[in-house]
């Protein structure tokens, strides 16, 4: 039963609501669909149409947590923060047992530290029926201070009421068994959650700029190869903007090639090496980790057309024999497309080549034995098709 006397409620983030149904605090609402209803009784408004509702759920299903500032940039916890350890309270969350055989990550279970349960009012001495919130923005949360004229920089601080200033005031709560007198254990816990991964990964967002007669270049030149290993490990895009040849040029870090493709194509991808080259001969280029996903409309190709900014045309697939192979080759900066072949003419069966392309000067290359049957081949993106038989 939900009372109809809530009480005050700190008015939570519409930031990371992907997978974090139910909504509000007490787990009321089932999904975003609920919410149509809002627009009339609390705006006044109209609900909207069933298409309107599933444009302004992918809207704000877009809203991410920004990077957690607390983490280093390679997303590790850092060594101390506010006087504690955030390590040995990463151990304390996931191990120690404070009340009842429970854990913190017994409830706080999700990447995000939420879980989809509604705890029952009068269960772990909850005063109404609570869900379990998600941790991704606990360190935006420490700007309330309750202590006597003390100037505070915010109006509430945590659980559903705001009422708690501090996090080692909210784990004195009874509920916390027996770390609540444990100011060491409080403190370390604080550590971690003030580091608590928001999902989005630290190097998003982070730049490092490389331009003629630069000091540091073996920091910046550090910097840039965590962001070249954080678009393998947590798959981040990297890319790049510069004035090279007197040109503005877009470019993004390719890791399966593990070189930088330019927008237009008849620059050749180059190594990180080559790059700085490049970037100490012209006005500088300047690398950005960004979103996941987003990297091929920032760095080369800004209408998502399938054409690099700097090209006029759809790329090409060149074929041709040689020997005994047939050699099809295309532009290096057509990112976005994948060869497809088939052997099959009529009602063709696309399959994917097996093996990825090489990289050849500004192409990509792929050899096939000549053999007796049709073979045709094309290059697939987002819908576009460019095929050669
Ligand atoms: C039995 C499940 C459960 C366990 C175990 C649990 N929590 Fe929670 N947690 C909740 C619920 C439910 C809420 C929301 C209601 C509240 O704050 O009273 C909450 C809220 C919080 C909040 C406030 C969030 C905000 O945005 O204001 C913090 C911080 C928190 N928990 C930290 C912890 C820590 C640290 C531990 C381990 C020491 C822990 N919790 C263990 C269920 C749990």
């Amino acid at each position: 039963m939900i009372h109809p006397f809530k009480g005050p409620l700190v008015t939570q983030t519409l930031r990371g609501l992907s997978e974090n149904e139910p909504f509000h605090w007490r787990g009321d609402r089932p999904d975003l669909e609920s919410f149509n209803d809002t627009f009339e009784d609390l705006m006044g408004g109209k609900r909207l149409s069933e298409p309107g509702m599933k444009l302004f759920k992918r809207f704000l299903l877009s809203l991410e947590f920004s990077a957690n500032p607390n983490l280093t940039l390679m997303g590790s916890l850092p060594e101390m923060i506010a006087g504690g350890d955030p390590r040995r309270g990463f151990d304390l969350y996931k191990n120690h047992k404070f009340f009842e055989g429970f854990k913190c990550g017994s409830c706080h279970s999700r990447p995000s530290g939420g879980n989809k349960a509604v705890l029952d009012a009068g269960s772990f001495l909850l005063s109404q029926p609570f869900k379990i919130p998600h941790l991704r923005n606990l360190y935006k949360k420490t700007d309330f201070d309750q202590s006597p004229g003390a100037e505070s920089f915010s109006g509430f601080g945590l659980a559903p009421d705001g009422s708690f200033d501090t996090m080692s005031h909210y784990l004195s709560q009874p509920f916390f068994g027996n770390i609540r007198d444990d100011e060491s254990i409080k403190i370390d816990l604080n550590a971690y959650l003030l580091c608590f991964d928001t999902g989005t990964a630290p190097a998003v967002g982070h730049t490092v700029t490389i331009s003629p007669g630069i000091r540091d270049l073996e920091g910046r030149l550090m910097r840039i190869q965590i962001l070249q290993e954080q678009a393998e490990l947590r798959g981040i895009d990297l890319v790049g903007l510069g004035v090279i040849s007197g040109r503005r040029q877009g470019l993004i870090y390719w890791p399966k090639t593990a070189r930088y493709h330019f927008d237009n194509s008849n620059q050749e991808p180059l190594t990180l090496e080559g790059l700085i080259h490049f970037a100490e001969q012209g006005s500088g280029i300047t690398l950005m980790g960004v979103p996941p996903g987003s990297g091929l409309r920032m760095g080369i190709d800004r209408n998502q057309d399938g054409i690099p900014n700097g090209n006029s045309g759809f790329p090409e697939v060149r074929i041709q024999r040689t020997g005994g192979k047939v050699l099809l080759q295309w532009s290096a900066s057509a990112l976005s497309y994948r060869l497809e072949q088939s052997s099959v003419f009529f009602q063709p069966l696309w399959l994917p080549i097996p093996d990825p392309p090489e990289l050849n000067g500004n192409n990509f290359q792929v050899e096939f034995p000549i053999s007796d049957s049709d073979m045709m081949f094309r290059l697939v993106s987002n819908g576009l098709i460019l095929g050669a038989r």
